[in-house]
């Protein structure tokens, strides 16, 4: 009888040892990317577009890396930090995911950033544009965008190309403010002049009371900062309100002139210069290839700003992982990452070794008409930049 016992016992210890083998020998082989986005929402085009790209960069390179089966899970925030938190504790305790990647909006990104550190799990930010994001955690690595990096070069050519007074207008939360600090600090000490700055809210804007408070001023440019997905309204209202036949001209970072809403704003947009990382309209073949397959694979949509950021944020985990030979440990991943370079779509892009934020280049675009579509056409280029703020090249 107490042989009997004991064999089954060690029957039943042997049957969970094999059954915890399998478990975790699965899981070894396992790699788990949580993308969380917002799919519904004020902010659902970004996580359209992003999703998207993901998607496509999987389909283009396989889903596996250094010997690994790649899984990639997309979870809906709708743009909420509470929720981001939640499904990210979600993914991290029960997907045990390698890496959580993506955030539509600054707020996201930050509420994700005490997480990744406690985890030690790679937070790569696809979306998000604040400087600061990268500061709040060692896991973070980022391949979107700063807002400083686009506003600066676009202060510097206003100064150099006749426009002397300019009314900033921008969402009121943090990339809004970085975008016009940044621009205002670089303008001003450049001689323009900013008789107004105009904050709105980021949910539901109606930009009508504040389009007419710019106007009054009588300015020769409005800058703008509105998240993707906004600038269709923005201009609706811009034209509605009569400040294009004012002579009143928009600048900013691209973010107005979304690739996404571009061709829906009309000929009262063509003509409009911004400074930005990404046009669809990029001369490379690296692009010319990427915008094909991306419209191929989603209904003849056209890649945006975002697209770019998350395709370029799965070549940096795929490439992380390939340099680490498939450890998956967040300490290995980072450093794999720091200093990394590649050719995006959007053209040559690294991540700085000490920031772990992108440096890329910055393009001046003019939107023009070819073959009956709006693009932002590149016309000058500024190499490599680093985000300003970070590197103090503004004060
Ligand atoms: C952000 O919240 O950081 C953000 C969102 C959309 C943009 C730019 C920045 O277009």
């Amino acid at each position: 009888m107490k042989l009997g016992n004991k064999r089954r016992y060690l029957l039943a210890a042997a049957g969970a040892a094999a059954m915890f083998a399998t478990v975790g020998g699965a899981r070894a082989q396992d790699v788990k990317i949580g993308f969380i986005l917002p799919m519904t929402g004020q902010q659902q085009s970004t996580g359209k577009q992003e999703a998207a790209a993901a998607k496509l960069w999987m389909a283009q390179h396989g889903d596996t890396v250094a010997g690994k089966k790649v899984e990639l899970i997309i979870r809906d925030d709708a743009a909420v930090p509470d929720n981001t938190k939640r499904i990210a504790q979600d993914l991290l305790v029960n997907e045990k995911v390698n890496f959580l990647a993506g955030f539509g909006i600054t707020p996201a990104a930050l509420a994700v950033a005490p997480l990744a550190t406690q985890a030690k799990t790679p937070e790569i930010v696809t979306a998000a544009g604040t400087s600061i994001i990268t500061e709040k955690s060692p896991y973070i690595a980022r391949t979107s965008f700063t807002l400083a990096q686009s506003s600066v070069p676009m202060a510097d050519w206003a100064a150099q190309n006749g426009i002397k007074k300019v009314v900033t207008m921008v969402s009121d939360y943090a990339p809004g403010h970085d975008a016009e600090d940044s621009f205002a600090k670089e303008f001003t000490a450049k001689g323009g002049q900013i008789p107004d700055h105009i904050t709105f809210p980021l949910a539901n804007p109606d930009f009508a009371p504040f389009l007419q408070r710019a106007a009054d001023d009588k300015p020769d440019a409005i800058f703008v900062f509105v998240p993707s997905g906004q600038g269709g309204t923005f201009v609706k209202q811009f034209v509605e309100k009569g400040l294009d036949k004012a002579g009143i001209k928009i600048i900013g970072p691209g973010d107005v002139t979304d690739d996404d809403l571009l061709n829906n704003m009309g000929d009262p947009i063509l003509g409009t210069i911004t400074a930005h990382i990404y046009s669809a309209d990029h001369n490379s073949p690296a692009n010319k290839a990427f915008v094909a397959a991306f419209e191929k694979a989603n209904n003849g949509m056209r890649p945006n700003f975002m697209a770019v950021g998350a395709y370029d944020g799965m070549h940096l985990m795929y490439a992380a992982l390939e340099k680490t030979g498939g450890k998956t440990d967040g300490d290995s991943l980072i450093a794999a990452m720091k200093g990394m370079a590649w050719e995006s779509p959007r053209g040559p892009i690294s991540i700085d070794a000490e920031t772990r934020d992108i440096i890329q280049n910055v393009y001046i675009r003019k939107v023009e008409k070819k073959n009956g579509q709006l693009y932002n056409v590149e016309f000058a280029t500024i190499p490599n930049v680093k985000d300003p703020i970070k590197a103090g090249t503004i004060k």
